[in-house]
């Protein structure tokens, strides 16, 4: 356990229980979740949680249970003296930064959260294990924090749609709140992921925006059959230079079921690989009354 300047740093769970035990006594404990390399879409969930909270604890886990095996585990971006820095400046109160043998202590896989059948669906069809590796974690950062709230990013619409379904079964006593998407200035999605992007790439990728927006457009315009607008989506995904779709989807934000029609909070989700980069993106339809 190490302190640097005021944010208390910790890598055991049985310290990080005893720390957050004494804090729940007499404050508002708040919990997010993170795999680290931060960006102003972390900080904006740090900083809706600084304003709900008294006490704010961020983790920091590249959590090798929610990658495949040919996944970009080792590739993903590891930025942990930086992230340091910038949670001391967002005056967050303490990290929990564990290693995979400290968090798995009997190796990955002996226990594990299933989420079936909403963790089937959107990532979770195409990352077969993703979301139970996803559940999995979180459910134990949820046990040894034992925050009041957890927040979360609606960049990841079917990781909160299947993190909300496993608080609900399993009876988390934790209010999950989900802040909104944090765009480049372009509409780029913030993702640790855009650090891997070339510069050509990085052009590229603005096709996931580009293809939500006219697909909102046509909402807009009075278009309410999910299909056709499903074949917009896919037609703009299709079209976009380096954007490899994996898949683009009109579904219900709960259950990440199709829909025939739009409705008031459809999801509009899509995946694509540009280079071989993942990435994903939404937006949530207004519906028809507007
Ligand atoms: P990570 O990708 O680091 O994201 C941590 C949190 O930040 C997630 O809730 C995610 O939705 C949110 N987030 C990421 N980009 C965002 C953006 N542009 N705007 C708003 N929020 C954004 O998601 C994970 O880590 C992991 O799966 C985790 C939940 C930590 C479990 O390992």
């Amino acid at each position: 356990m190490t302190t640097a300047m005021g944010t208390l740093v910790v890598e055991r769970v049985e310290t990080m229980q005893r720390v957050c035990r004494q804090t729940r006594w007499n404050a508002r404990l708040g919990l997010v979740p993170t795999m680290g390399a931060l960006h102003e879409g972390h900080l904006s969930l740090i900083r809706a949680a600084r304003r709900e909270c008294d006490v704010v604890a961020v983790s920091v886990f590249v959590n090798p249970a929610q990658f495949g095996r040919n996944e970009d585990f080792e590739r993903y971006p590891r930025t942990f003296e930086a992230d340091c820095a910038l949670l001391e400046r967002e005056g967050v109160d303490m990290v929990f930064a564990p290693s995979s043998a400290e968090m798995y202590p009997r190796g990955m896989g002996q226990v594990m959260v299933d989420v079936p059948e909403v963790g089937a669906r959107l990532d979770g069809r195409a990352r077969q294990g993703h979301f139970r590796g996803v559940a999995t974690v979180v459910a134990k950062l949820l046990h040894i924090v034992g925050p009041d709230a957890a927040f979360f990013g609606q960049k990841d619409a079917a990781q909160v749609a299947v993190l909300k379904a496993m608080v609900a079964e399993l009876n988390f006593p934790v209010r999950m709140v989900v802040c909104p998407t944090v765009r480049e200035s372009d509409g780029l999605a913030m993702s640790s992921r855009n650090r891997n992007l070339s510069a050509e790439e990085r052009k590229q990728a603005l096709g996931l925006w580009h293809a939500l927006v006219a697909v909102h457009a046509l909402v807009d315009g009075g278009m309410v059959d999910a299909g056709r607008l499903r074949r917009e989506l896919v037609g703009a995904l299709q079209a976009a230079p380096g954007v490899e779709m994996e898949y683009a989807e009109i579904v219900s934000a709960e259950t990440l079921l199709p829909l025939e029609e739009v409705r008031d909070g459809a999801l509009v989700a899509v995946a694509a690989r540009v280079g071989s980069t993942r990435l994903i993106d939404n937006i949530v339809l207004p519906g028809r009354a507007r």
